[in-house]
C-alpha cells in the first residue's frame, strides 16, 4: 500500500456556521461571485443570509443564478464572463453538487483563454489539465456528493450529449463550510438521492480497490452504516437536524479522498456509466447510481467474491460460509438494493423512463471517454463494451 495523502480544504462544520462566511470570504478575496442554482437557496432565506454575511464583511458581490441540476459547460462560460466582467477575485458557491461543480469549472476558466469544455475528461488525448484556479468556497445546501471538499467536477454538455469530469489540485476549496441547517429544506427525494450518491462513492472505492486496506476498508463501512442509519431518519423527518448533520458529515468524508486514500482505486465504474446515462436523459446523478450499482455489484462479485462477502457480513449481519460463499455475497447485494428501494430510489431504469433502445451507444460512449490502454473500463474487473451492455441490459 502506497499513498500520498494531500487536502488542502479547511473544513468548518456545525448549525449556524453560514455566520461565519463573511469573515472566511475576507481571507481570500473582496469582490466575489456567488453561484447559485435554480432558486431553492432563494425560497429558504438561505441566499440573503449568505449575501449579507458578504456585503457586511466589506465585499462586493455579484450574483451568477440559475445553475442547472447536471450542469452545462454553457453555465461554466457564462459564470467565467461574469466573473471576469466584475474583476472577480473570489468565487463563492452556494448550493448542491451542480452549484459548487459549476463554481469550480468557473474558478479555473477564469484565468484560461480556452474554451473551458478543453478541460472536461471527453476522449480527446490530451484533455488540458487547469493549474490555477480563483480560490473558491463551498457552501453545499445539500449533502451529497463530496464535491464540497474535493478537486473533481463534473460537467455537462448539452450539445454533443456528454457528461464527463475535471480534476486537478487548483480546485480543491479554500473552505468548505458545512451548515447541516441549510439541508433541512432538502425534499425527500434529493435526500435519499444524496444518500445513495455518498454510499456509491464510498462502494466504488471498497469494491475497486487493491484489498488488503483493513482501515480504509473500515472507514468504509462506518460511512455506509452511518447514512444508511441517520440516511432514512432524514427522509422520514426532514427536519431532523442530527440525522441531516449525520449525513452531511458522511456525505463529505465519503469522497474527499480519506476514506479512498491508499486503496489503489483503479476506477469509478458506476459513476462512469451513469455520466454517460445522465448525458443523454439528464436523469438525477443518484437515481442512475441506484439503477446501475446493484447490477454493476452483482457482476463484480464473481470475480472479487471475498469482498462481497466481507460488505454481506459486516454491513448486513449476514452468516458466511467461508470467504468465498457466493449466496452470501449475493444476499449482501440484494439486501443493499432493497435498502435503496426503501428510501425511495428507483432500481430499474423503466422508472426513469429510460427503455434499452441505446444500451451499445452508453457502452460505446463512456469507453470513448475513458479507458485504460487496453481500451477497458477501469474497475475491479475492467470492464469490455460487452460487459457494460450486459449491465445495462
Ligand atoms: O437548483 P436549485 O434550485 O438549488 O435546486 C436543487 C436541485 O433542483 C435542489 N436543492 C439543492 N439544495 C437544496 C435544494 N432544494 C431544496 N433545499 C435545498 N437546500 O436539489 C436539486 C439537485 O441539486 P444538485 O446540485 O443537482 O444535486 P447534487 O448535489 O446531487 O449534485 C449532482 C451533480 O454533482 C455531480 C453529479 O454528476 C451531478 O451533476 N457529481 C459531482 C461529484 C464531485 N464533484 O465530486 C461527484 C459525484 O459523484 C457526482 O458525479
Ligand atoms: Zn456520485
Amino acid at each position: 500500500m502506497q499513498f500520498d495523502y494531500h487536502n488542502p480544504t479547511q473544513l468548518v462544520f456545525g448549525a449556524g456556521s453560514l455566520a461565519r462566511l463573511g469573515e472566511l470570504a475576507r481571507r481570500y478575496g473582496t469582490r466575489a461571485l456567488l453561484v447559485t442554482g435554480g432558486g431553492s437557496v432563494k425560497r429558504s432565506g438561505t441566499f440573503e443570509r449568505a449575501f449579507q454575511g458578504l456585503v457586511d464583511a466589506g465585499l462586493s458581490v455579484f450574483e451568477c443564478e440559475g445553475i442547472e441540476p447536471n450542469p452545462r459547460i454553457s453555465s461554466v462560460r457564462r459564470g467565467a464572463a461574469m466573473a471576469r466582467e466584475h474583476g472577480c477575485d473570489l468565487i463563492v458557491a452556494l448550493g448542491g453538487g451542480s452549484v459548487m461543480d459549476a463554481a469550480k469549472a468557473i474558478a479555473a476558466a477564469v484565468p484560461y483563454d480556452g474554451d473551458p469544455w478543453d478541460m472536461i475528461v471527453h476522449g480527446q488525448p490530451e484533455p488540458h489539465v487547469p493549474t490555477e484556479a480563483l480560490p473558491l468556497i463551498t457552501v453545499p445546501t445539500l449533502a451529497a456528493t463530496g464535491s464540497e471538499m474535493n478537486c473533481a467536477a463534473v460537467i455537462s454538455n448539452a450539445e454533443t450529449q456528454e457528461k464527463s469530469f475535471v480534476q486537478a489540485p487548483c480546485l480543491y476549496p479554500r473552505v468548505a463550510l458545512l451548515d447541516p441547517e441549510l439541508t433541512l429544506s432538502v425534499p425527500r427525494d434529493q435526500t435519499a438521492y444524496g444518500v445513495c450518491d455518498l454510499i456509491t462513492h464510498v462502494t466504488e472505492s471498497y469494491f475497486n480497490g487493491i484489498g488488503d486496506t483493513p482501515i480504509q476498508d473500515r472507514f468504509a463501512e462506518g460511512v455506509i452504516l452511518t447514512a444508511m442509519e441517520y440516511g432514512p431518519k432524514a427522509i422520514a423527518d426532514g427536519a431532523d437536524l442530527n440525522a441531516r448533520a449525520q449525513v452531511q458529515w458522511a456525505a463529505t468524508l465519503a469522497l474527499n479522498g480519506w476514506v479512498n486514500s491508499g486503496t489503489g482505486v483503479r476506477g469509478y465504474p458506476v459513476h462512469m456509466i451513469e455520466h454517460t446515462v445522465s448525458a443523454y436523459h439528464d436523469i438525477t446523478h443518484a437515481a442512475g447510481l441506484a439503477v446501475i450499482n446493484p447490477v454493476w455489484m452483482r457482476f463484480a462479485a464473481q470475480t472479487n467474491t471475498a469482498k462481497f462477502v466481507q460488505f454481506a457480513e459486516r454491513i448486513f449481519g449476514l452468516q458466511a460460509s467461508g470467504p468465498y460463499d457466493m449466496a452470501c455475497a449475493l444476499a449482501g447485494i440484494d439486501r443493499f438494493e432493497a435498502f435503496l428501494k426503501s428510501i425511495g430510489c428507483p432500481t430499474r431504469f423503466s422508472e426513469l423512463g429510460i427503455d434499452g433502445s441505446l444500451i451499445e451507444t452508453y457502452a460505446k460512449e463512456t469507453l470513448r471517454i475513458i479507458h485504460d490502454d487496453q481500451g477497458l473500463l477501469p474497475g475491479r474487473p475492467a470492464m469490455r463494451e460487452a460487459d457494460i451492455v450486459d449491465i445495462l441490459r
